[in-house]
């Protein structure tokens, strides 16, 4: 759902203008044979009321260098000429220097030549000859034929900027330019994909490959096609919606009147910084660079010390160091004493690990850093030391992240270290008038403007958000992207508690509705804890801070919580196709690839938690009821963090409960031994015996000699008889070479002892091939 996921850049604008100013002194028509020339005094091809324009808009008026134009439609009238549509080109920089013309031709429409007279963009006109071109007042330029039919028109050719009365048909996106000025393509895509979904993802350039996604609509049916969205439409009063192919609308946005000014009414995502995963791609800023949100939620990029700009014209892309660290000549060229650390706080770079030392302390984290010729930066924690390697990717700050940070660089030698890049102070300014890029005519006296622009990003649906939080009772001290939800607002949203969807270790889980614009709704799942808080208040919001924090994409997303005396509830995202217990353990067993899938999925998202350097999280436990599946069968792990939450510190070595659930924990919370992220390893390989096998951990039916499963998956690994684990499953057996590698595994998982247990990266490693399984030991020898 749009609510779940962080997503970012598309804005809308309202903009209020007296349109009733000029006096229309033509029709909006353009024959054949007219011509432009830019740079010339020339004037454009004007709509019937004058508020757009066809023709050469000269890019950076104050300074430009390099004196180019750009063939688009912009809005006229507002001072800025606001440019709604341009001669996009995937490959190539639509600017035109001086002296380029565009001739309205009849076999091709538009023709843009250089000032040498050869092309460089055109109109793509399959049949027909063109009679007529026509600037609308819509501000859409249509090209017609001499029996009237629609050749071409910049409608059907969106840009960057979608004005009211324009649709996206699947398969059409909105591509960002570069920068305010640079109408180069830049990273960011919002497109409605063949399948009916919408999405808002970075894409690699030039090759375009795109990264997982900031926003899915969710709008794509895969049971039945009917529910799937076909056209993004921004209707004339600015409400923009997916149309279903059942004409059912989902709603995205709500027009309404402008004050004036350009204003934004809706933006994605929370949080553009953070990481969203799939292991790809730098994030929203480039390579080495850090992502900070201002406070209109926006990004800025900015270099670390000892790092500058890739490119000094794109202040969103990558840093460079500027020194060189070298594992050249087997370390030789690498002198150590040239190295120094600067320290910053509130930064991490959550995908770049390639190292990680406990218990260190802070000099010992540094020195083994500054002896080591791949590392470029190191994260400490606690006793958590991790090394990042270059390039960092998905940098950020924020102010939770408690961890320091030490960057090196290097302060002697030839090069010196560059100063840190403040923020730029003319940013927001600059940023203020990106805004206004784009526009739109609403009704006759407001504008809408649908703009997309690198590096624009903003808070999910950024003015009613804030007013929930300053709403909220009790909020006051808890800095968070969390919604603080009252009691009664949850009662109201659950109906009364009304829909029981599950009933967890901590409390009873309930379906429920709430609003995430004045015009949508997400369905959420409410969970009522149940326990007795040992720590105090202080203590709940901290721990739900830090589950809030917590974004992967094989994880349940914690949208936000009720704190009102004894009422503690925590708000989920609702996933559609329940919990994996039900999908195992139901009639139809579920097919060996999809259940191999789940596996790798579950195995990535307790790694995240366990290695995610700001904070670990021992999950304590994971069980088939634990884990959900989404919309497309996707494992998602739940109430993580609960267990922190809700009981004693972690780190005490005598329990006083046993935390997680029989047939699942790991041997060592019944003995005197410290409870360690191994525990979710021993759950794991019970877990994944399960998935082997499609039945539970503990089943007395079964016989005794079955009844429980890690004994009996033993028996038959040690006696060659995997089948038996697997019976009746063809695509099991056929794959029995995958089946022994999954028993392998589960049985390193189950090891009594902890140390022999791998730990999750370990253990992703084997399922996923890249390191080799060894010959598993008895899982208990001691226990005959
Ligand atoms: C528009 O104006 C042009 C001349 O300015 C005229 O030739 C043409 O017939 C007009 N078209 C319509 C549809 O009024
Ligand atoms: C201009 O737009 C209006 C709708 O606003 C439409 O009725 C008209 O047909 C359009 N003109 C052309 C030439 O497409
Ligand atoms: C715009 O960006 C492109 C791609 O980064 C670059 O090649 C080009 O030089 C830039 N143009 C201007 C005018 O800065
Ligand atoms: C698909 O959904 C529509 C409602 O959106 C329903 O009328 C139709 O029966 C469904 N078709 C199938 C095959 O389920
Ligand atoms: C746009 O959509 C809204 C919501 O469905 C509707 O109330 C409004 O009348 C529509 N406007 C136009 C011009 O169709
Ligand atoms: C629009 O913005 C300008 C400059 O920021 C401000 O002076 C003016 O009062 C604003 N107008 C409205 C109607 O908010």
């Amino acid at each position: 759902m749009a609510s779940a996921k962080s997503y970012s850049i598309f804005l809308l604008f309202l903009l209020p203008y007296d349109l009733h100013l000029a006096t229309a002194q033509n029709n909006g028509t353009v024959p054949v044979g007219a011509t432009l020339t830019a740079g010339t005094d020339s004037s454009p091809w004007l709509s019937p009321s004058g508020d757009f324009a066809f023709g050469f808009h000269q890019l950076d008026e104050e300074n430009n260098i390099n004196d180019l134009f750009l063939l688009s439609i912009f809005y006229n009238k507002i001072p800025e000429k606001t440019v709604v549509w341009y001669t996009d080109n995937k490959d190539q920089n639509p600017a035109v220097p001086r002296g380029s013309q565009v001739k309205l031709t009849a076999d091709q429409g538009i023709v843009l030549n250089d000032p040498q007279g050869k092309q460089v963009w055109g109109s793509k006109i399959d049949i027909g000859a063109v009679a007529v071109g026509h600037m609308n007042d819509t501000g859409n330029f249509v090209l017609v034929s001499s029996s009237t039919n629609r050749l071409w028109d910049s409608f059907s050719n969106p840009t960057d900027t979608l004005l009211p009365g324009q649709m996206m048909e699947t398969e059409q996106g909105l591509f960002c330019r570069k920068s305010e000025t640079n109408f180069s393509r830049g990273r960011f895509q919002f497109r409605l994909l063949k399948k009916g979904n919408l999405v808002l993802n970075i894409a690699n350039l030039p090759t375009d490959l795109a990264y997982d996604a900031y926003y899915s609509s969710g709008t794509y049916d895969s049971t039945n096609s009917s529910n799937s969205g076909y056209q993004v439409m921004l209707n004339e009063s600015g409400y923009m919606y997916i149309l279903r192919r059942n004409s059912q609308r989902f709603d995205l946005t709500k027009g309404r009147n402008g004050n004036g000014n350009w204003s934004v009414v809706w933006s994605e995502p929370e949080n553009i910084c953070v990481n969203i995963g799939g292991g790809l791609g730098s994030g929203a800023c480039g390579y080495n660079s850090i992502c900070t949100l201002d406070s209109d939620r926006r990004p800025m990029c900015a270099c670390p010390k000892g790092y500058s700009l890739l490119d000094e014209n794109d202040r969103y892309g990558s840093c460079k160091p500027d020194f060189e660290l070298s594992c050249w000549g087997g370390g030789q060229g690498y002198n150590k004493e040239l190295f120094d650390f600067h320290e910053v706080k509130n930064i991490d770079w959550s995908q770049s690990d390639y190292e990680r030392f406990k218990p260190y302390n802070e000099v010992q984290c540094k020195n083994s850093c500054l002896s080591d010729c791949f590392c470029a930066a190191v994260i400490f924690e606690d006793d958590s030391c991790c090394f990042k390697k270059l390039p960092l990717s998905n940098g950020m700050t924020d102010s939770r992240i408690t961890s320091k940070a030490f960057i090196k660089y290097k302060n002697k030698g030839d090069d010196p270290p560059s100063v840190p890049r403040p923020p730029d102070p003319d940013d927001k300014k600059k940023r203020k008038m990106m805004n206004a890029t784009g526009s739109v005519l609403l009704g006759s006296s407001v504008f809408v403007n649908f703009a997309m622009v690198c590096g624009v990003g903003l808070g999910f649906f950024f003015i009613y958000k804030k007013k929930w939080i300053r709403n909220s009772p009790g909020d006051g001290t808890v800095e968070t992207n969390l919604r603080c939800f009252s009691y009664k607002a949850l009662e109201e949203a659950t109906d009364n508690f009304k829909e029981e969807v599950g009933r967890g270790s901590f409390g009873i889980v309930y379906k429920g509705v709430i609003e995430t614009t004045r015009t949508s709704t997400t369905a959420v799942a409410v969970k009522k804890l149940d326990r007795v808080f040992q720590d105090g208040e202080k203590e709940f919001k901290n721990e739900v801070v830090v589950i809030g924090q917590t974004h992967h994409k094989n994880l349940v997303r914690l949208l936000g919580f009720c704190d009102e005396g004894q009422n503690r509830l925590l708000v989920y995202e609702f996933l559609n196709n329940g919990t994996l217990a039900s999908f195992l353990f139901g009639n139809l067993k579920p097919s060996w690839n999809l259940r191999t899938n789940i596996a790798f999925q579950i195995a990535r998202g307790l790694l995240y938690l366990h290695e995610d350097c700001s904070s670990q999280i021992i999950h304590c436990d994971i069980k088939p009821q634990n884990i959900l599946l989404d919309d497309h069968y996707n494992a998602r792990i739940s109430d993580f963090g609960l267990a922190k939450l809700l009981t004693l510190n972690q780190s005490k070595t005598i329990k006083t409960a046993i935390r997680g659930t029989k047939g699942y924990v790991a041997p060592e919370w019944y003995r005197k031994s410290t409870i360690t992220a191994k525990v979710d390893v021993y759950s794991f390989g019970v877990l994944l015996l399960e998935i082997i096998s499609c039945r539970k951990s503990f089943d007395i039916e079964m016989g005794e000699e079955y009844a429980i499963l890690t004994d009996w998956a033993f028996d038959c690994y040690r006696n060659g008889k995997l089948d038996d684990l697997v019976e009746g499953d063809m695509e099991a057996m056929n794959d029995i070479k995958c089946v022994e590698k999954l028993v392998m595994v589960s049985i390193w998982c189950i090891q009594e002892d902890p140390s022999l247990r791998p730990t999750m990266r370990k253990v992703s490693q084997m399922l996923e091939g890249v390191v080799e399984v060894d010959v598993p030991p008895n899982p208990s020898p001691f226990s005959g």
